[in-house]
């Protein structure tokens, strides 16, 4: 007795022994005694958040609501009607989720088996790997260049008979760059099964929407964390060809989606002309952050067409500076990786937390 209950690691399938999890961004709510501010002060430019926060009739209606106590419907009917006007396609082709990572693991989990390989285009979203180590995919990694542009040739040579999805997030995390439209097609036209990833869509406008009708393996997710502000909500969703929808309605965690997001998705597509003037405020806080971080000699900022920037530090330690930043009060995400060296992402943010941010950085002048 008592012998099973011991050492039961032994049982964790062989692949996941070593498993390195996804670095999710620090909360401020764990820096009580770190930072030199009071933790309500706190900036957050870490997590490509929304500063401006959800719509204020999604805090009007949660708050007006009373049927938390009834499951939603997980046949998701309201949701994906609204969705399918928003994204201008039939309803059957929708697929809900709580945050758009829980779809990227989905459709890791609906066409990766062992021994099948998925194309992941480093540097790039960490899920994609995340997801496909833990189904025991295999993961093929081609390298973008220097600007983090992807590697289209590359990217083909790489398919072979136990491709069974590529994922292409556009724009980019952490880089922030878009892929040309032409170079997507070329890699659709492989008829292997291509993700794109649109979290960033309604930060860079531009999108392959247009292409799905003609296309039988192209499937779009996209987000509500980003552009409504609803990033502690979890509110995902992909437009997929009718046949992957079904199966993918399938096989997901029932009632995948809670009431309260639900009534957030209800709101904030009932308030577009707002979140999307907010969208334009981001927009034009990423161009001044972007120009500020210019004016840095030690920092190599990147174009952006996401919310977000990413910049290489060229002298001192991107480590150093993202806990000197932390120290008072600024969070931003730091990497240090083989394809991502000494470098920093700044989420962008409200006029004020942009200008604290660049004084502390010309304060800690390296
Ligand atoms: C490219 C990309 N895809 C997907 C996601 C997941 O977003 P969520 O699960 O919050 O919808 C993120 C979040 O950072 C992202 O950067």
């Amino acid at each position: 007795m008592g012998s099973y209950s011991e050492g039961i690691e032994r049982l964790v399938r062989p692949h996941l022994a070593g498993f390195t999890g996804y670095s999710a961004s620090v909360s401020p709510d764990t820096l009580a005694g770190k930072v030199d501010v009071p933790v309500e002060s706190v900036i957050k430019m870490n997590a490509n958040e929304n500063p401006y926060g959800c719509s204020p009739r999604v805090l009007q209606a949660l708050a007006d609501d009373s049927h938390f106590h009834i499951y939603p419907d997980d046949g998701q009917q309201v949701l994906r009607k609204l969705l399918a006007g928003y994204a201008g396609v039939d309803a059957g082709r929708i697929v809900v989720t709580s945050g758009s990572n829980q779809l990227i693991d989905m459709l890791v989990r609906l066409f990766v088996g062992p021994g099948d390989e998925v194309i992941n285009c480093v540097p790039t979203f960490d899920i994609y790997r995340f997801s496909t180590e833990i189904c025991g995919g295999t993961l093929v990694n081609v390298n973008r260049d220097e600007k983090f542009a992807v590697d289209v040739n590359a990217v083909k040579s790489a398919v072979n008979s136990r491709t069974k999805l590529i994922f292409l997030a556009t724009p980019n995390n952490p880089t922030g760059n878009v892929i040309p439209q032409p170079d997507i097609l070329e890699i659709i036209e492989t008829g292997v099964p291509v993700v794109v990833d649109e979290a960033y869509y309604e930060f860079s406008g531009e999108t392959v929407m247009p292409l799905i009708d003609r296309y039988s393996n192209l499937m779009v997710i996209r987000s509500f964390s980003k552009w409504a502000g609803l990033a502690g909500l979890r509110v995902g969703y992909g437009i997929f060809p009718p046949r992957i929808a079904g199966y993918l309605m399938a096989i997901k965690i029932p009632h995948n989606v809670n009431v309260a997001a639900e009534i957030a998705v209800r709101e904030s597509l009932a308030d577009l002309e707002y979140l999307q003037d907010r969208v334009k405020a981001i927009v034009s806080e990423r161009e001044r952050l972007y120009h500020e971080l210019h004016k840095i000699e030690w920092l190599k900022p990147f174009p952006s067409q996401a919310n977000f920037v990413y910049c290489e530090v060229l002298k001192g330690s991107a480590g150093d500076l993202h806990q000197r930043l932390q120290r008072k009060g600024i969070l931003v995400r730091y990497f240090d990786k083989p394809l991502l060296r000494n470098s920093i992402r700044i989420s962008a943010g409200r006029p004020e937390h942009t200008g604290a941010l660049v004084k502390a950085l010309h304060e800690l002048d390296q």
